[in-house]
């Protein structure tokens, strides 16, 4: 066995679907600026009490109907969420419980909306190693639980959502080949720097976010990042038979597929649709492009993300 090959992808988005025009009832914003600026139109938010355990749930289970497996078959959970349901325990024992399994291992990996980057990554590196034959790899966020409604440069960008995919060992190809990266100092550019201690909230416990600081490393770190995963591969962009970016503003994707020199018809686009959902926006991106019928068996996907830390990533698989 000598690939992690992806059985099977499933997503959620909650049933609140908010268009531009709506949040501008009550955010200082038009449409005009948010799609212009971004390219989102809509993004769905959770209800108060849905938490993204849950989100993440209704994803695993869809993505173990496509990949014809029960959560018995699964023996480690990754979830990647920057937007946990709680201090501790780790979301993916949340997801175990309420999938009704137990015994197998289950753990977060925070790289916000490089998560699920990291994730796939990790759990390719358990898949080849030995140490796990069946992985439930999700990301899933709900952003508008920590957006302030009063910061219009931040909070008309995020939604929420949840995807999945089951991750097998298997003698055909999968995984091809995956590079994660990180630089601590960009610390302040992105991030939510609340903590809890003594029974309070320490600190803002919003996203905060220098936009134009942020689009300028995010457009020069995904390029970069996409070049080298496919050079250390040995494969050409001209292989690539679709991009899989993270979706967090239409200009970062223009930006990568110009560099690449890839054609927008190889490109999976759903920034206009779910806004940024952070470390669920890949692998919903991917099952829309697969359930789409998009993307077929045997094509080679390329998928970046990079997000707070910062934190950045790709993954070339063949599919
Ligand atoms: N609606 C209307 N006007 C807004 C606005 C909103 N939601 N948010 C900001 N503005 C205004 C600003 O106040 C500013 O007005 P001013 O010129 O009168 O001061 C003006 O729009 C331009 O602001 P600026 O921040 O320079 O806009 P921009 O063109 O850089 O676009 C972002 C802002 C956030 C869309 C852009 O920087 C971006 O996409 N950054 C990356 C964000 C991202 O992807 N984060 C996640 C990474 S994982």
């Amino acid at each position: 066995m000598h690939y992690a090959k992806i059985l099977g992808s499933g997503s959620y988005l909650p049933a609140k679907r908010v268009s531009n025009d709506d949040l501008a009832q009550f955010v200082d914003t038009s449409d005009e600026w948010i799609q212009s600026r971004t390219g989102i139109q809509f993004r769905h938010f959770a209800a108060e009490n849905e938490l993204t355990s849950d989100l993440a749930v209704i994803a695993a289970q869809r993505a173990l109907e496509a990949a014809n497996l029960t959560g018995d078959d699964i023996d480690l959970i990754i979830v990647a969420t920057a937007t946990p349901d709680m201090q501790f325990p780790s979301t993916a024992t949340i997801v175990q419980q309420k999938l009704g399994i137990s015994g197998c291992a289950a753990f977060d990996v925070q790289a916000v909306c490089a998560g699920f980057m990291y994730a796939l990554t990790t759990a390719n590196a358990y898949i080849k190693s030995g140490m796990a034959k069946t992985v439930l790899v999700i990301g899933a966020e709900t952003f508008s639980h920590i957006l302030d409604w009063q910061d219009r440069t931040t909070c008309v960008l995020f939604g929420d959502g949840a995807g999945a995919v089951v991750l097998g060992a298997s003698d055909e190809a999968g995984i091809i080949h995956s590079k994660l990266q990180a630089d601590g100092s960009y610390l302040d550019l992105l991030k939510v720097p609340a903590h809890i201690a003594g029974g309070q909230i320490c600190g803002n416990p919003y996203v905060e976010m220098d936009g134009p600081g942020v689009f300028k490393f995010a457009v020069k770190t995904l390029a970069k990042v996409a070049e080298d995963v496919l050079a250390e591969a040995g494969y050409e962009a001209k292989q690539v038979d679709w991009l899989v970016p993270h979706q967090a503003n239409k200009r970062i994707i223009d930006s990568t597929v110009k560099h690449l020199g890839l054609s927008m018809d190889k490109v999976i686009v759903t920034v206009q649709d779910h806004g940024n959902t952070s470390a669920a926006s890949i692998p919903l991106a991917l099952d829309v492009g697969i359930r789409s019928g998009n993307i077929q068996r045997g094509q080679t996907l390329l998928l970046e993300g990079i997000g707070g830390g910062f934190a950045w990533g790709a993954v070339l698989v063949k599919y």
